[in-house]
């Protein structure tokens, strides 16, 4: 077998050998790796460096011009930390390789991703947004304040190509969103964009239940303090696309300076390892939950995606703060994605930054809940949540668990019954 087939991506490091196909969870524990055997080594190596010796100074004004030109890096080191680090370019290989992208470019957190890629088309003249509701709070946030000079139109899925103007410089949606677990049709969502770029925010799902880019999206964003770390101990994220849009996306990075920490770089890269398995066992306690949530008289309505995944959002008759401060077992916690169980209630954490009529208007009701289902067995899980759940409705108040379409105007959501 010929494995002399690496090529350099422009993070500097070996790109995957591509003679041979590798399943996901082969590229979970190999992909940003395939140079350590060589290396002698067994863990990925940590490079601290803020900045790199080199008593060549004409080839580094080189290499400075080279990525100021095109946000290209050849394959030296990075003259300075702001422009690449090694070990985040481990964990950039290996997210590419699991989003099926050419490329991948790291951030300090989810929140500077976004701004990144928003500073990009901003740059382009192409200021003008076009977004689906609900989106994670503080996403609605940066685009209804306007804090980039970005411009937003609010839309459902099935006014997306008529709200497109020719400033339109992005599609933003997410699918399942935060924190209704509405779900989008994302082939249909691309096919309206047409040749404006749509970012899908991967978050929630993860490569390991869907590859966004498969459905016609050029932008895949996660934050990646959430299942990529998977450990609640690590803030990050990144940006899955094509290796024209990561050289944008490095210029940008560079010049603001929301770089990842290599520690963390480091252990998103560990993360990545388990997430096909940490991710398909928070699943099954997640539908389990679901379903016992959907038969509990104690809930007015359950929202778990059709295509599956770890988060569960849920109304209940009675009070959600009782329930938040009921829990024992659960972390009571905004964030997600991590090996412990979270719950957090939206309207007072994750979205309380937007306008409380988008928040009702996009589903985001006062009695919802959002959980986070984690790696604990669910005996224990679901002993903690009745418990926090309290006393049962009186036989006046209680409904069974409703499946009524969903707030968000065109979306689907997998409403359990
Ligand atoms: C779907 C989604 N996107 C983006 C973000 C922002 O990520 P970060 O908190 O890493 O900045 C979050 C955070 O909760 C999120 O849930």
């Amino acid at each position: 077998m010929d494995t002399n087939t690496e090529s350099r991506t422009g993070s500097g490091l070996p790109a995957a050998p591509t003679a041979w196909p590798r399943a996901l969870a082969t590229e979970a524990v190999h992909a940003g790796r395939d140079d350590l055997a060589g290396l002698g080594l067994h863990a990925a190596p940590i490079d601290l460096s803020t900045t790199y010796p080199s008593h060549d100074t004409r080839g580094e004004a080189a290499r400075i011009d080279a990525f100021a030109a095109d946000g290209a890096l050849d394959d030296g080191p990075p003259v300075y930390a702001r422009l690449a680090n090694p070990t985040v370019a481990r964990f950039e290989t290996a997210l590419a390789r699991l989003e099926g992208t050419e490329s991948a470019v790291a951030f300090a957190s989810g929140m500077a991703a976004l701004t990144a890629v928003l500073l990009v088309r901003g740059a382009a003249g192409l200021r003008h947004v076009v977004a689906v509701r609900p989106l994670y709070g503080c996403s609605d946030h940066l685009l209804t304040a306007g804090l980039l000079g970005s411009e937003v139109t609010w839309t459902d899925p099935a006014g997306i190509a008529d709200a497109i103007r020719p400033d339109t410089g992005l599609v933003l949606v997410e699918s399942p969103a935060n924190p209704t677990l509405a779900e989008l049709d994302l082939r249909a969502v691309a096919d309206a964009c047409g040749t404006v770029p749509l970012l899908a925010d991967n978050t929630f799902a993860t490569p390991v239940l869907q590859r966004p880019v498969e459905s016609g999206a050029r932008l895949v964003l996660h934050s990646a303090t959430k299942y990529l770390g998977g450990h609640g101990d690590v803030l990050g994220g990144v940006v899955a696309c094509d290796e024209e849009f990561a050289r944008q996306l490095r210029q940008v990075r560079f010049a603001t300076g929301g770089v990842l920490h290599p520690l963390a770089g480091y252990l998103l890269l560990r993360g990545l390892s388990t997430l096909p398995v940490r991710v398909r066992a928070a699943s099954a306690n997640a539908a389990e939950l679901a379903r016992r949530l959907a038969a509990d008289p104690r809930v007015r309505r359950v929202h778990y995606p059709r295509l599956g995944g770890a988060m569960v959002a849920f109304e209940v008759h009675g009070d959600p703060h009782a329930v938040t401060a009921g829990v024992r077992l659960i972390t009571p916690a905004v964030s997600l994605g991590s090996v412990d169980t979270l719950i957090q209630h939206p309207a007072s954490i994750s979205h309380r930054v937007v306008d409380p009529a988008d928040r009702r208007s996009s589903g985001v009701s006062e009695s919802l809940l959002r959980l986070s289902a984690g790696l604990e067995d669910v005996e224990d899980l679901w002993q903690d949540l009745d418990h926090a759940l309290g006393p049962g409705p009186s036989a006046s108040a209680a409904a069974p668990a409703s499946a009524s379409a969903h707030a968000g105007r065109g979306r689907t959501a997998g409403v359990v019954s």
